[in-house]
């Protein structure tokens, strides 16, 4: 089960050569358990065909202000009507110019006229035409009749050409569209969000970690930009997509960790931790690599910060203070553990976390967790995507935040 399962997207393609591209955008909606519905302008229709996108979306394609088949329908005004989203990708100069003007001499300009839901544009073009100030003031005007614009990307195009122009990434296309469907519940919100692992190096070749991916971390910033929050996201070292329109401050070590925490405080309204911060650190580190020979090697550690700990403390001190959310990753004893962590820790919210499990462990793309917060309530969230699961730690933190 996906957010967007059920949803109904309107999928308008234009004239332009990235039109190939969104047909792999059509397949990620579906596999996401959206309905897709493609409208193609004439110009599309050159570029890519009819059948390829039928295909690929399940339904019939529509390119003709008026149906030949059923012809007492008024194509224009229904599909406009029946769904809950319309996405324009690639939007051609051609098409963004229709739509700042409020022309009606296509189905898909005519579509957009009568569509009242949101309607996302992505431009794609060369990128003098896209610089190009009419164009340029077109996108403003479409702007201000409140369609969102997803900016394209910089970079080589088919013609040779480079610069602004190239047809956006899917990623960023998903995160609007989750956006225009989350509750901006976040919007007042300056949210700051720990992830991944930390590492403690012992030589200039080895460090002390654990097996973190910041999956659940990188999921709660992503969800929380969707929510409307402003979020810093601070990562160890992972290697997945900085979520789009997160700001994200890369730190290795806890100790870079607890610095780069405590520097963001002033303007931060929640803090999550969800790193999986190293609990010691090589007493020792060496400055050139240690090398073998020794039959056998002891390694003295020290203890970390506790940064949540810390936290904790400067807010018992404090009477405005950001709200804190921590993590417990537990293999036996979860609820016991967590709500000593709550506690010991003054948190505001605990997820408990069962690490022991393939589902629920730290690589995978699902979690089962526990909510625990400071009036005593008790949620058992079940086993969902990380996506969804912070969507529904999202939804305890406003319920906290209400009350
Ligand atoms: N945490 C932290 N700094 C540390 C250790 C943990 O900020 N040095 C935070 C984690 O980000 C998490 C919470 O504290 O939000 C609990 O982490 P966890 O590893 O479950 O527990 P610990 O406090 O380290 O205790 P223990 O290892 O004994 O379970």
């Amino acid at each position: 089960m996906s957010l967007l399962t059920d949803k109904k997207i309107l999928f308008g393609i234009t004239g332009s050569i990235a039109a190939y591209k969104v047909a792999d955008w059509v397949r990620a909606l579906r596999r996401e358990g959206c309905q897709v519905t493609v409208v193609m302008t004439e110009s599309a229709c050159r570029f890519i065909s009819p059948l390829t996108m039928a295909a690929l979306s399940g339904n019939p394609v529509h390119t003709d202000m008026f149906s030949a088949i059923a012809p007492e329908t008024i194509p224009h005004i229904t599909l406009a009507k029946e769904h809950d989203l319309l996405l324009i990708a690639p939007a051609s100069a051609q098409t963004i110019a229709r739509l700042a003007h409020g022309l009606a001499d296509n189905l898909l300009a005519t579509i957009a006229l009568a569509s009242s839901g949101p309607v996302l544009v992505c431009p794609a073009m060369n990128s003098v035409m896209f610089q190009h100030p009419a164009t340029q003031a077109n996108i403003a005007a479409i702007r201000s009749h409140g369609y969102q614009i997803i900016k394209p990307d910089c970079g080589k195009m088919a013609c040779g050409d480079e610069g602004p122009g190239r047809l956006t990434e899917w990623e960023n296309v998903r995160q609007a569209i989750l956006t225009a469907f989350a509750p901006q519940d976040l919007a007042n919100e300056q949210v700051l969000i720990t992830a991944g692992p930390t590492r403690e190096p012992f030589d200039p070749v080895r460090f002390l970690s654990n097996p973190s991916t910041g999956k659940m971390g990188y999921a709660l910033a992503a969800t929380a930009r969707q929510r409307g929050a402003t979020v810093t996201l601070i990562s160890g070292p992972a290697s997945l997509n900085v979520p789009p329109g997160v700001r994200c401050i890369q730190v290795t070590t806890a100790a870079e960790m607890q610095a780069q925490v405590m520097a963001s405080l002033e303007t931060t309204t929640i803090v999550v931790k969800a790193a999986a911060v190293s609990d010691y650190r090589p007493a020792e580190p060496q400055a050139h690599k240690v090398k073998k020979g020794k039959a056998a090697l002891s390694l003295p550690l020290i203890a970390n910060p506790d940064i949540l700990k810390e936290l904790g403390e400067r807010k018992r001190d404090s009477a405005k203070f950001p709200v804190l959310i921590g993590f417990a990753a537990e293999s036996r004893d979860h609820l016991k553990e967590g709500a000593r962590k709550l506690q010991e820790k003054n948190l505001d919210l605990i997820v408990v976390n069962d690490i022991s499990g393939t589902e629920t462990g730290f690589a995978a793309d699902t979690n089962r967790v526990t909510l625990l917060d400071r009036n005593g309530a008790q949620e058992e969230v079940p086993l969902l995507s990380k996506e969804e699961a912070a969507h529904r730690i999202w939804d305890a933190v406003t319920r906290l935040l209400e009350a």
